[in-house]
């Protein structure tokens, strides 16, 4: 069968098989008798073609840090959901998101991250637009030597293909349709989630960290707000964790969320000795200043906040079976750049890097495992995977774009 843009109602076959009204309603069931998306949903290239033109551009996906273009004039080139597009800071300090190709012939338009920039020359026949995405010259455009210097007054003027999208905190969102909900309906369940707690105070601090996960994303995304797994695969941050009620994951809008309570006053996630402290937001309530908050911005974007740290992270699918997990570390105000808290950052990083790499040999035998025939979607454990449940559910509408689920039950 040819796979067509719609699934023909009450039929599944080839990819649309995982996403069966079969696989819905086993999705549904209570968590106990429940089973999760099939294996192709983490192992066929088909399935992963679908969610690239069918779950990606239909809703709201983190493209990069506004921090990554500071200046006005920057422009950084990036791939989303496997397309080529731009960021740039215009002269209006507002970052826009834009398609990397010309509308001229469809060459290509930037290759390398630029700065100062006030307009987008073209490699090929050197058109050019303004930061806005206006037509600013064509040379030769009337013959040799006749050149369109000016901005031009046709009624339909070519422009650079802007993408939708917003800014959150440091964060840029596009919508490659542009036809989502609003971003700020989007949103909003994880603004209510991190009530009380002030991101506004955060800033980046270099380095960035990237790790390969030989697994779909999808396996990436589970296992990280999988809690159920640190006491046998993290000893150590499960000492710095308290045994409280957040310790669970739960679902928020489109969202999922997971937290913890922690039994030191450092970092969380406090691996070693933590050393001199790093600052912490002003004004956090009791509570909310031994504790964080884990979101898992749907479909691959997580943010997660430490009364003293952020954590940005993105699980960039480079192939269905391959993930590129990007994390951006904040830290409270200076402490992002000052030479007295590089200690205490480097720390962090490493306590990071340690978690991901005792993370990696599970994330590849999820993957194998997915491979076994008589694996069908997996026997839950209720308390813990609710979540993981409620993410399937997204996963499955979305690709099949029927809105999304509204009656999953909190966990925590
Ligand atoms: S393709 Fe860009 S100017 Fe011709
Ligand atoms: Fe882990």
């Amino acid at each position: 069968m040819t796979m067509s843009a719609t699934m023909p109602a009450g039929v599944a076959a080839g990819p649309w098989a995982t996403v069966s009204d079969a696989v819905l309603a086993g999705l549904e069931l209570e968590a106990s008798d429940a089973r999760g998306l099939p294996n192709a949903a983490f192992t066929d290239p088909a399935f992963h073609e679908l969610e690239r033109t069918r779950l990606f551009p239909r809703t709201w996906t983190f493209a990069a840090p506004a921090s990554c273009v500071p200046e006005r004039g920057d422009v950084l080139p990036l791939e989303i959901a496997g397309r080529p597009a731009i960021l740039v800071r215009g002269g209006d300090d507002a970052v826009r998101a834009f398609h990397n190709v010309c509308p001229h012939r469809g060459a290509c338009l930037v290759t390398e991250a630029l700065h100062r920039k006030t307009v987008l020359t073209c490699p090929y026949h050197a058109w050019s637009y303004d930061l806005e995405g206006s037509l600013v010259g064509r040379p030769h455009y009337h013959g040799p030597g006749k050149h369109q210097t000016r901005r031009s007054n046709e009624a339909d003027p070519p422009k650079l293909f802007e993408i939708r999208s917003a800014t959150w905190h440091d964060w840029v969102f596009v919508n490659l349709d542009g036809k989502a909900e609003p971003f700020e309906s989007f949103i909003a369940p994880v603004l209510r989630e991190f009530e009380g707690r002030d991101l506004s105070v955060f800033r980046r601090s270099d380095p960035a960290m990237r790790f390969e996960f030989e697994s779909n994303w999808k396996l990436a995304v589970e296992n990280y707000c999988d809690f159920y797994h640190v006491f046998s695969l993290h000893p150590a941050l499960d000492i710095a964790m308290s045994d409280d009620m957040r310790r669970a994951m739960w679902p928020g809008g489109c969202h999922m969320f997971n937290g913890y309570g922690f039994e030191s006053a450092s970092s969380g996630i406090a691996l070693r000795d933590s050393g001199p402290g790093l600052p912490t937001q002003p004004g956090l309530a009791s509570g909310l200043d031994d504790s964080m908050v884990y979101a898992l911005v749907f479909p691959n974007f997580a943010v997660n906040v430490y009364p003293d740290s952020l954590q940005a992270v993105l699980f960039e699918p480079v192939g269905h079976d391959r993930t590129v997990m990007h994390v951006w570390f904040y830290y409270v105000g200076d402490a992002a750049t000052a030479t007295e808290f590089a200690a205490a950052r480097s720390r962090l990083f490493d306590d990071w890097y340690s978690l991901n790499a005792e993370d990696e040999g599970i994330c590849r035998q999820l993957q194998t495992g997915r491979t076994c025939d008589a694996y069908d979607g997996g026997r839950m454990a209720p308390y813990w995977d609710a979540g993981t449940l409620h993410y399937h559910r997204q996963i499955a509408l979305s690709v099949r774009h029927e809105g999304r689920f509204a009656a999953s039950t909190p966990t925590r």
